[in-house]
C-alpha cells in the first residue's frame, strides 16, 4: 500500500534551539540581567521613577532624571550612567538598585562587569555575542546568561490572563513600592 509511505515525514521536526551565532550581547545577556533584577518594578505598566527597562528603546529613553542630565544609560560612559551608579551604591543606601528589601535578584559583580562593558562599548543593540570583543571573564558571563532561561516577571494587574484572581494582592504590593 503506497499510503503507508506518507507517514514517515512527520519524524523530521526541526529543533527549536536558539542559534548561538545569532545571540546578541543586549538581548541574550544584558536584557536577562534586567529581567531578573529590575523589570518587576520598571516595565511598561509599572514605571518606578518613570523608568521602563523592558525594551531597548525605553531603556535609552531613561527615567525621571534623564531630563535633569542624569541619563539611565550614557552610551560610552558607564560611570556617568545612573543605572550603574545606583547599582553600585551600598546596599543599605535607600537609592540602591534593586532595593535591598525587594525580592528582586541583586546584580552580581560579574553581571555588573558585563553591564559596564556593554555601556562603555556604546550600549549597542545589535552587537553579536560572537563578534563582541569581550574580555574572557566577561565573555564567560555573557555566554552563561545567553543559555539561561529567565522567568518572566510576576503577573501584573493588566497583563496575564490569570492575574485577575490575585488582583487585590498585587495592588497592595504596588502600594508598598510607591511609598518613596
Ligand atoms: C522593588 C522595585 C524596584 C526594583 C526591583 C528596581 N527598582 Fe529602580 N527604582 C525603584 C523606585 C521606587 C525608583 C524611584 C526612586 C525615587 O523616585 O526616588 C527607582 C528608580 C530607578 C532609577 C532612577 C530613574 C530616574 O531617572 O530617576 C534607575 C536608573 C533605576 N531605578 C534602575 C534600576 C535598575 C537598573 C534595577 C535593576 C538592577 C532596578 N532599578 C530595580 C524601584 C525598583
Amino acid at each position: 500500500m503506497k499510503k503507508l509511505l506518507l507517514i514517515t515525514g512527520c519524524a523530521l521536526l526541526a529543533a527549536t534551539a536558539v542559534h548561538a551565532a545569532d545571540a546578541t550581547v543586549y538581548t541574550d545577556s544584558v536584557e536577562k540581567i534586567l529581567k531578573a533584577s529590575c523589570i518587576s518594578c520598571h516595565r511598561s505598566d509599572k514605571k518606578k521613577g518613570k523608568l521602563d527597562l523592558s525594551t531597548y528603546e525605553s531603556l535609552l529613553k531613561g527615567g525621571r532624571s534623564q531630563a535633569k542630565g542624569k541619563p539611565t544609560v550614557k552610551a560610552g560612559n558607564a560611570d556617568e550612567s545612573l543605572m550603574i551608579k545606583l547599582i553600585c551604591l551600598p546596599k543599605d543606601d535607600e537609592d540602591h538598585m534593586p532595593p535591598s528589601d525587594s525580592k528582586a535578584h541583586q546584580v552580581t559583580d560579574k553581571d555588573l562587569a558585563l553591564l559596564k562593558w556593554w555601556i562603555t562599548d556604546g550600549a549597542k543593540k545589535d552587537t553579536k555575542l560572537a563578534d563582541a570583543k569581550l574580555p574572557e571573564d566577561i565573555k564567560a558571563t555573557a555566554e552563561a546568561l545567553s543559555k539561561k532561561q529567565i522567568a518572566p516577571p510576576p503577573p501584573s494587574k493588566s497583563g496575564d490572563t490569570d492575574a485577575h484572581a490575585n488582583k487585590s494582592k498585587h495592588e497592595e504590593e504596588e502600594d508598598d513600592d510607591d511609598d518613596e
